[in-house]
């Protein structure tokens, strides 16, 4: 893994977790709990590369159309996650932020949200952006919501609107995506990051997230080192 270039700002669209199980005879769920493990397995391996930035697609806004069940289940998931992971991804100088709307969110999801990204607010290693009943048209309807208001408040004039403006008010002020990889073989965006991702490279393996180790990763890594990217230039 010599010499190689890694990405500023890694996105991971983690599906097929419910394949995952169903091809083993596991209810769906089994899927997202091993998600967890591969998951923590692959923010140590992001820090020890020195990817500056990751963002996980972890609960769209179009999710809760999910049976009550699986989202009762994720939901608690998401609890044990960060109560129980806090301690080891502290350690690892990890910084957990979040991307989404808080609405319609249970207290106690909240709740944890809100200890992890206290608890690893001072850690400089890798940024971690949990998107968390995130969609992007979403936060592009929050942030011109957001404009408005100040707008309307006289913090701002139409000059003041450019596109930095706008990146520093989405919900995260965050670099450019530069590679997104989306597990599972399926191709497309499902409402992640638009903004973000509009020079981004994309991968789509179609390994389950479940089984997306870190040898996996490394097999991304050298497909993101032979892509030429150009923003629009020639070379
Ligand atoms: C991704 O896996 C996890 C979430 C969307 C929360 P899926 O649950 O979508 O798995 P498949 O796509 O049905 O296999
Ligand atoms: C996208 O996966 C959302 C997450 C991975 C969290 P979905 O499984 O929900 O996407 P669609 O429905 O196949 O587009
Ligand atoms: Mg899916």
């Amino acid at each position: 893994m010599k010499d190689l270039l890694i990405p500023n700002h890694v996105g991971i669209i983690m599906d097929g977790n419910g394949r995952w199980a169903q091809e083993r005879g596991l209810p769906r769920t089994m899927g997202h709990k091993h998600a967890t493990g591969t998951l923590k397995k692959l923010c140590v391996h992001m820090v020890d590369l020195g990817v500056h930035y990751c963002s996980i697609y972890a609960f769209s806004t179009e999710n809760f159309k999910r049976e009550k069940a699986e989202v009762e289940f994720l939901m608690n998931l998401f609890i044990t996650f960060f109560n129980k992971e806090m301690d080891y991804l502290k350690k690892k100088n990890v910084k957990v932020i979040f991307s989404g709307r808080r609405e319609p969110l249970p207290e106690k999801v909240l709740e944890a949200m809100d200890d992890i990204v206290k608890e690893t607010k001072d850690n400089t290693a890798l940024t971690l952006n949990v998107c968390l009943n995130y969609g992007s048209h979403a936060e592009i309807v929050d942030m011109t919501k957001k404009m408005c208001e100040m707008y309307k408040d006289g913090d701002i004039t139409l000059d003041d609107i450019t596109e930095e403006f706008i990146e520093k008010n989405l919900y995260q002020d965050l670099p450019p995506l530069d590679f997104v990889i989306r597990t599972s073989g399926e191709l497309r965006l499902s409402n992640f990051m638009m903004y973000q991702a509009s020079y981004a490279e994309f991968y789509f393996p179609k390994v389950y997230f479940p089984d997306f180790n870190n040898e996996e990763f490394d097999k991304a890594l050298l497909v993101f080192n032979k892509r030429n990217r150009r923003f629009g230039g020639t070379k």
